[in-house]
């Protein structure tokens, strides 16, 4: 069988201070309340205590709900296990999320666990022989598996099996030990830096995208709710706006609207306040971060609005080309501020004007 090992790890987005330089724009942001990775204080119970349990909780990504629910419905009738789910899309969109839900909606139990803490085959053989039938395993960033982690996984997932090497040189044996039935969930920002036979062995490989504002609108008075806050519709809409499409955003700017609210107003959270609160945090209204408007200032002012290489944005941004394309370009592109062509990026009128540039005339915006 084919094998192609995996592709070496991306650099730590975080690792890398941004730099400030002169022509950067004027109104710079807080870069950590957008950053759509969790911080570190988000990974406690807290942060438990607001994410959604069941189906019926979880906004928005209609399409991948029907989809689960089906399988799930069709698992269940058949008493069989849910297919192998791979997940895929930017941080923070509650890839971790549904596979918790979906746990929980099959009535199994799951075991979380993260590419990078499966470095010798120990590590998985550990997990997989003690899965109880149905169990889920979640492994998130699923391309960053070793080689040998993978290849332990291939007959795992195709026929529940385990193929063991006993002995060494000439005197090895392979021996196949029977494991439970049961359903990988990988996470991934990074769908296309995993090897090919991995991809092929998951049954629903499942996109998810960026939230619309009235979906984040909901998430984050939903959260309020849970959190005992007082908001208004708009608000919450407020906050929703420069949420990047988010949930984790959104919730993380709502707890700093909600301290400003409590310290400076009566509590509630209205438009207003909102507004207030993060204009006082530096969040800029459609959510963009120093980066993106960077890459958007450079396009207009240093290329005439574009189309410009990939190389050279994330040469003026300070940013690696992969986090360029994973993390910012989807959300530019999705608000409309960047499309994308075969000869490089342009930014668009609706860019041009948010940035305060005179738009391009008509032959430009053509282009
Ligand atoms: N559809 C949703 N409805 C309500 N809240 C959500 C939804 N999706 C995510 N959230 C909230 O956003 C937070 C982040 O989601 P989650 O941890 O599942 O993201 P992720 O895709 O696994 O991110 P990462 O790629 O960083 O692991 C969760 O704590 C949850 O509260
Ligand atoms: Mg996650």
């Amino acid at each position: 069988m084919a094998i192609i090992s995996s592709k070496k790890q991306p650099q730590d987005p975080n690792g890398q201070p941004k730099k400030q330089s002169q022509e950067s724009v004027k109104a710079s942001v807080d870069e950590e309340l957008l950053q759509p990775e969790a911080a570190i204080d988000e990974q406690g119970k807290q942060e438990e205590s607001i994410r959604p349990q069941r189906f019926a909780d979880y906004i928005g990504q209609k399409d991948l709900k029907d989809v689960l629910d089906i399988a799930i419905k069709a698992a269940k009738s058949r008493g069989e296990v849910l297919d192998h789910l791979l997940l895929y899309g930017p941080p923070g969109l509650g890839k971790t999320t549904m596979a918790m839900i979906l746990a929980s909606e099959m009535g199994v139990n799951y075991k979380i666990t993260s590419a990078p803490a499966l470095e010798r085959p120990r590590d998985i053989v550990g997990l997989l022989v003690n899965l109880k039938p149905g169990d889920i395993l979640f492994v998130d960033e699923i391309h960053r598996l070793s080689r040998m982690t993978e290849e332990i996984l291939y007959p795992a997932m195709e026929d529940y099996r385990l193929d063991i090497t006993i002995g060494k040189g000439s005197s090895a044996r392979i021996r196949s030990l029977p494991l439970a039935k049961f359903t990988l969930v990988g996470a991934t920002t990074r769908v296309g830096a995993l090897t090919s036979p991995l991809r092929d062995r998951f049954g629903l490989v499942q996109k998810l995208r960026f939230y619309e504002v009235d979906e984040l609108s909901k998430i984050v008075l939903r959260t309020a709710q849970l959190l005992q806050t007082p908001i208004t519709e708009d608000g919450a809409t407020e906050i929703a706006r420069r949420s990047r499409g988010t949930p984790r955003i959104a919730n993380r700017l709502l707890k700093r609207v909600r301290d400003y609210a409590e310290v400076k107003t009566s509590g509630e959270i209205n438009e207003s306040v909102a507004a207030e609160a993060l204009q006082l945090f530096q969040v800029d209204p459609c959510g963009l971060d120093w980066t993106d408007r960077k890459m958007l200032s450079v396009i207009i002012e240093q290329f005439n609005g574009g189309p410009v290489g990939l190389e050279t944005i994330a040469a003026a941004t300070g940013e690696d080309t992969q986090t360029i394309e994973e993390v910012y370009e989807p959300y530019l592109m999705q608000i409309g501020y960047l499309s994308r062509t075969p000869r490089g990026r342009t930014a668009t009128t609706a860019a041009y004007k948010h940035l305060g540039f005179k738009p391009p005339n008509e032959q430009l915006s053509l282009l």
